[in-house]
C-alpha cells in the first residue's frame, strides 16, 4: 500500500448491484476524503446498508468499483484486504447512545439489565465488543466527545443514520438515496437548499422513531439530561 497516498479514503464508482435479479444500487458514485464523516440517508430499502457491505467487501458488485484508498476491492487478495479491514471499524446502530452515561455504560446497560452477569464480566465484555468495533479506549468517554476522536485520529467515518438532528450536526457531507440511487450529495447548507423533490420530502418528513421498536430502557426518556 502507498503511504503518500492523498485521494479518497473511499471511492465507490458506478456500483450497481443485484440481489438475485433485483437491481438494487444502479450506479451509486461516491467519495469519502481522509477524516471526513459522511452520513447515508435514505428511506428504507433505499440501499444503504447493501452499500456499506459492498464498502467492506461483504458483497460483490455487478459492475464497478470500490476503493479503499488506492486499492481497487474487487482485485485484491482476502489477506490484503484483511489488512484494510485491521484499520476499519463497523458499529452496527441500535437506539441513540444515552449522553448522561460514559460511552461503557451505554455499551453495558443491555448486559446490566438482561442477564445476571457479574460486573466484572461484564466490564470484560463491554471492553471487548468496544475492541472488536475499533473503538478500544474510548469507554470513559461521553458520548458528545466521541466526535473529538475523528480530529484526533484523522478518522474517515460513514454513518447512516434515520436521527436527522445528528445528521446534520456530524455530518462533513450527507449522501442522500433513493431506490438505489444517489440523488444528492453535499454539505449540510447544500443538502438543506436541495431543490430535488424527493430531498426535500426525505428532510421535511415526520421522522421515523426506530427507538420505539427498542426495549423501554433503550429510550432516549424525556426527563433524562442531554
Ligand atoms: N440479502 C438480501 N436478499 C435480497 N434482497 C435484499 C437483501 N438485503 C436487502 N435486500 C433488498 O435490497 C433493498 C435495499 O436494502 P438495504 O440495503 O437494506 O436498504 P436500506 O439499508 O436503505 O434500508 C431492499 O429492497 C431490500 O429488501
Ligand atoms: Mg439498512
Amino acid at each position: 500500500m502507498r503511504h503518500d497516498f492523498e485521494g479518497p479514503m473511499i471511492r465507490v464508482v458506478d456500483l450497481v448491484s443485484h440481489y438475485g435479479e433485483r437491481l438494487i444500487l444502479n450506479h451509486v458514485s461516491l467519495d469519502v476524503g481522509a477524516g471526513e464523516t459522511m452520513v447515508i440517508l435514505g428511506g428504507s430499502g433505499a440501499g444503504k446498508s447493501t452499500l456499506l457491505r459492498h464498502i467492506i467487501r461483504l458483497e460483490r458488485p455487478t459492475a464497478g468499483h470500490v476503493y479503499i484508498r488506492d486499492q481497487d476491492a474487487c482485485c485484491i487478495s482476502e489477506e490484503r484486504f484483511n489488512l484494510l479491514r485491521a484499520k476499519m471499524g463497523m458499529l452496527f446502530q441500535s437506539a441513540a447512545l444515552f449522553n448522561s452515561m460514559t460511552v461503557e455504560e451505554n455499551v453495558a446497560l443491555p448486559l446490566r439489565e438482561l442477564t445476571h452477569l457479574e460486573d466484572s464480566t461484564i466490564r470484560i465484555m463491554t471492553r471487548m465488543k468496544l475492541e472488536l468495533v475499533g473503538l478500544g479506549g474510548v469507554e470513559d468517554y461521553m458520548p458528545s466527545e466521541l466526535l473529538k476522536l475523528k480530529h484526533a485520529f484523522m478518522m474517515t467515518i460513514v454513518v447512516v443514520t434515520h436521527e436527522m438532528a445528528s445528521a446534520f450536526v456530524i455530518a462533513d457531507r450527507i449522501t442522500v438515496m433513493h431506490h438505489g440511487e444517489v440523488i444528492a450529495i453535499g454539505t449540510p447548507d447544500e443538502i438543506r437548499a436541495n431543490p430535488h423533490p424527493r430531498v426535500q420530502q426525505f428532510l421535511n418528513r415526520t421522522p421515523e422513531i426506530e427507538t420505539a421498536e427498542a426495549p423501554a430502557y433503550l429510550r432516549p426518556s424525556e426527563g433524562r439530561p442531554s
